[in-house]
């Protein structure tokens, strides 16, 4: 997980965001506002959020026996 800066007005990290995604259950925006209030100022990050938000669900879905063909 990684430190890097997501959102600058409320300092809310990728690691922040990723684990709201994958240990409380957000799946979708509102749900990381409420959580981290990423994106909740002037706006400016919710596409790097956003962008967050689809890798991580997109990763959570696949089971890893899938990922590796069995
Ligand atoms: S940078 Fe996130 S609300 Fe402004």
């Amino acid at each position: 997980m990684s430190d890097r800066l997501i959102c600058i007005c409320n300092g809310v990290t990728e690691k922040e965001l990723q684990t709201a995604i994958l240990k409380k259950g957000a799946t979708t925006m509102d749900d990381l506002k409420s959580l981290t209030y990423v994106s909740t100022g002037c706006g400016r990050c919710s596409s790097r959020a956003m962008e967050v938000l689809d890798r991580e669900l997109r990763n959570k879905e696949v089971d890893p026996q899938q990922k590796l063909g069995f």
